[in-house]
């Protein structure tokens, strides 16, 4: 390792039965790494496939680096096949590791294609978007989406290593970075204390000025924490569906025009308000959190019809026994689970997340 490569932050983070790598100069680790898998096969999302080309240049054992076009639409069954053609023609076998280069799409589905190629190959992933680092490659949830609906094919699968390559945000357009803000927040709300209040003192300043591998590394940390207790969501990881019953009813009843960061975003705030009308939590803190997203340039609002967001609720797959529950603060650091609401109160909520909060936010 030559001096400049010693002077960069390596974050690992061990609190789960894989190391996940986080750094501004990702190459040392990830070479280490490498070398000990002796043959290994790079699948990428080909928006990054030079970034992986570079990361993995001159490893002995590289078998080929494969890119593919990606992208929420190619996130299926057929493009799985593609993969599986891709690897059998590169000579990849059951001691092949595979490693992921790419956003939560390209973890989703090598990850996923890495479970089932050949019953099961060791996989590695190099998350290259905020959302990933912070979520997706974080977990071992993999997935395709079917007709039927998002997520509905999948497997629960540990990477060997995940490894954060902080310094490809640099080509990351800001309205993916924006989508790992949305679920940044919902950490900081989970978790509260330091990591809502890091958010709260950089949000102000210049992207570029924003420590980013201890961001990445304590957002993290809250998923790590959760799943560490919930490996296979019997239970705790539910947590981390702050905001989403919200989110993804505003995703389907807006066909998908609403992004998924957009969706947190105002599912955080309607989480917010239904705590409020439950009497669970306080304005002040209510006010912080939308305070927050704000600064992040992150929506408050959408415009989808409010009734048109209830009925897509009730077709959310976290229903239960017909009735919808919520997870919803109580404060900064204390988010309650399985929260019941009935749906005049819901609608209530949703109609006020079509309009900008102001003071009649609170009653
Ligand atoms: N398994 C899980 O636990 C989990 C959790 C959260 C999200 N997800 C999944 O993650 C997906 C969303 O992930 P995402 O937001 O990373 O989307 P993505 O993977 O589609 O990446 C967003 C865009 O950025 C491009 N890109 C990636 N890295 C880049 C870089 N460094 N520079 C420039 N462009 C780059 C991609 O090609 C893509 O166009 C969804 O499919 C969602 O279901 C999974
Ligand atoms: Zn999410």
């Amino acid at each position: 390792m030559d001096a400049q490569e010693e002077d960069q932050t390596v974050i690992r983070n061990d609190d789960l039965p894989y190391p996940i790598v986080v750094s501004t100069n990702i190459r040392p680790p990830l070479r280490q790494f490498l070398r000990e898998a002796r043959r290994f096969v790079v699948l990428c999302d080909a928006n990054v496939a030079k970034r992986a080309h570079a990361l993995t240049a001159g490893i002995k054992g590289r078998l080929g680096v494969l890119p593919f076009a990606l992208g929420e639409r190619r996130k299926t069954l057929g493009t799985l096949e593609h993969i599986f053609d891709a690897l059998a023609e590169a000579g990849a076998e059951r001691t092949t590791t595979v490693v992921g280069v790419g956003g939560g799409v390209a973890s989703d589905l090598f990850g996923l294609a890495a479970a089932l190629y050949v019953r099961g190959v060791p996989y590695a992933h190099v998350a290259t978007t905020l959302v990933a680092m912070v979520d997706a490659a974080i977990g071992g949830k993999t997935g395709v989406n079917l007709r039927a609906g998002k997520n509905l094919a999948g497997t629960f699968v540990d990477p060997r290593a995940v490894f954060c390559d902080v310094e490809a945000l640099q080509t990351l357009p800001y309205r993916h970075l924006r989508e790992g803000l949305a679920e940044m927040v919902k950490h900081g709300v989970i978790e509260g204390g330091d990591v809502f209040e890091a958010l709260e003192t950089l949000a102000p300043h210049a992207f570029w000025r924003w420590p980013w591998e201890t961001v990445i590394a304590d957002s993290l940390k809250v998923k790590t924490m959760i799943v560490n207790d919930d490996r296979l969501e019997a239970g705790a990881r539910e947590l981390l569906n702050l905001g989403h019953t919200f989110a993804h009813a505003f995703e389907r009843a807006g066909r998908y025009r609403v992004s998924h960061g957009a969706g947190v975003a105002v599912g955080l705030r309607a989480a917010g308000l239904l705590a409020l009308r439950l009497g669970r939590w306080s304005e002040a803190e209510h006010f912080r959190m939308l305070a927050l997203l704000a600064l992040l340039r992150l929506p408050l609002l959408v415009e989808e019809d409010p009734a048109a967001v209830l009925a897509a609720m009730r077709v959310d797959k976290k229903k239960r026994d017909g009735e919808l529950r919520f997870v919803v603060p109580r404060s900064l650091g204390d988010v309650e689970t399985g929260v019941r609401a009935s749906d005049r109160t819901v609608m209530r909520v949703l109609e006020r997340c079509v309009t900008v909060p102001d003071e009649s936010e609170f009653w």
